[in-house]
């Protein structure tokens, strides 16, 4: 079993414009490709912060037309958050705060031999790093750059913390780059 943050990112180290859109991603490859029908068959328990949730609920119609549902996920979820946010309709949901290790206990006990998915954003991924959580970073590179926007991992995670596993092209539209956390190695909040 292993925590795995799994994002796509643009060049320049962005998930999501600064107003949280995604619309640059999808033009870049299609999921299938990506590896991602094998990873999330590994999943199983996800968790996420608001402003990920957040998004779901804004583009829960069009989530339900790629997906058959407004919430595409049979796992069980975490959502962080300190306000009060509705349920999508058919979600398996809890609403959590504070620090991410008892949670993660619960989410361990929850996947049993399958993974852990830290969905994003990229501070919680950084929380479950700081508390020596995470195991791999899997990380799709588009071949875009925003300028500005929510950042991947907002980190500084030295060498040799980050052991890279494997590269693999999608494509001219991404880079699938997969990483292994040493544990034994530094990591300071930027
Ligand atoms: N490209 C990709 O693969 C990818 C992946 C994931 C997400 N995204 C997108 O990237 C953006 C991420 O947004 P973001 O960087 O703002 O991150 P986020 O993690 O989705 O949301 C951050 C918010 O979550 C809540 N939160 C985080 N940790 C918490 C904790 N320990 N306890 C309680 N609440 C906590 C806080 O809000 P409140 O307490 O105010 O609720 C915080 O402001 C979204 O637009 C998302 O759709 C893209």
């Amino acid at each position: 079993m292993k925590t795995q943050y799994f994002a796509a990112t643009s060049l320049d180290g962005f998930i999501a414009t600064e107003d949280d859109s995604l619309d640059w991603l999808f033009p870049l490859g299609d999921l299938n490709d990506s590896g991602y029908p094998e990873f999330i068959a590994g999943v199983g328990a996800l968790a996420m912060g608001s402003a990920t949730y957040e998004w779901m609920l804004r583009n829960s119609e069009r989530v339900a037309a790629e997906t058959g549902s407004p919430w595409p996920y049979v796992q069980p979820a975490w959502v962080f958050t300190s306000r009060t946010l509705p349920i999508i309709k058919g979600a398996d949901i809890r609403f959590v705060k504070g620090d991410v290790r008892p949670i993660h206990e619960d989410m361990r006990v929850a996947a049993g031999t399958r993974n852990i998915w830290i969905v994003g954003g990229g501070d919680l991924a950084g929380q479950f790093h700081d508390a020596g959580l995470l195991d791999e970073l899997i990380i799709q590179i588009g071949s875009v750059t925003l300028g500005r926007g929510k950042q991947l991992f907002p980190r500084r995670v030295l060498s040799p913390t980050l052991r890279l596993v494997s590269v693999r092209q999608i494509g001219a539209g991404m880079a699938v780059l997969r990483y292994e956390v040493c544990k034994s190695g530094g990591a300071d909040a930027a």
